[in-house]
């Protein structure tokens, strides 16, 4: 019994000393541009969910979905997002591939999560990732209204999908179109 435990003993310590070894001799990258391998992004993407699930708390949007909530929160979403989630021209970010874990193309594959999700997401930012936590840049009613522009990019009314097509130049991306390439994290599915 006692070799066995010293045994565990000596295992431990030679994995926590051989990481931190391989951590401060230099081993681990830090490149950001390089893809993360398929079970690295499906354990942090699981890890994440259930961090937002346990942390996030369950409010709702206590803003109406009014076209004019919705094309603010586009606005906000232009000046504020785009630069890595994707332009209202539907065109990926120039910045997609310049991330680890790269930004989810929110235009072009639009989340399916619960509001109160999103909020929490923008809110407080993700962790070791290029999210920011917005809390001390935007409002609190200015992060409701970007949540509602994303939570509903497939049912826009039609005053929206105009207002969007004389701003940009394109329609917005018709329901399903762009999901033959995935969802913004094609490992969750
Ligand atoms: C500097 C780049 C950058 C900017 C600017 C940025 N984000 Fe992000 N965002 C990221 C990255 C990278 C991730 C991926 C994090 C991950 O994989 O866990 C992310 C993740 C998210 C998620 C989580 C998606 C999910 O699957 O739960 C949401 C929602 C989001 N961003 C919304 C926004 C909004 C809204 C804005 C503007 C107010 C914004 N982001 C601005 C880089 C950015």
């Amino acid at each position: 019994m006692r070799n066995f435990i010293l045994g565990v003993l000596v295992t431990l310590l030679v994995l926590l000393f051989g990481g931190l070894a391989y951590a401060l001799l230099g081993f681990i990258h830090t490149n950001a541009d390089a893809t993360p391998p398929r079970w690295e992004s499906r354990f942090a993407m699981s890890a994440m969910d259930a961090s937002m699930d346990h942390h996030a708390p369950r409010v709702s949007n206590p803003l109406p979905p009014t076209d004019e909530n919705i094309i603010d929160g586009m606005k906000i979403y232009t000046m504020n997002c785009a630069v890595c989630h994707g332009t209202l021209d539907t065109k990926p970010s120039p910045l997609e591939h310049s991330f680890y874990p790269p930004p989810p193309q929110l235009i072009l594959r639009p989340l399916d999560d619960p509001e109160w999700h999103i909020f929490y997401a923008i809110r407080t930012g993700v962790r070791y990732t290029g999210m920011p936590a917005w809390n001390k840049a935007l409002g609190e009613q200015d992060i409701w209204k970007v949540t509602a522009f994303l939570s509903r990019l497939d049912k826009l009314s039609p005053a929206v999908q105009e207002y969007w097509k004389k701003s940009f130049g394109v329609a917005p991306p018709a329901p399903g179109e762009e999901h033959e390439h995935g969802h913004g994290h094609e490992d969750r599915d």
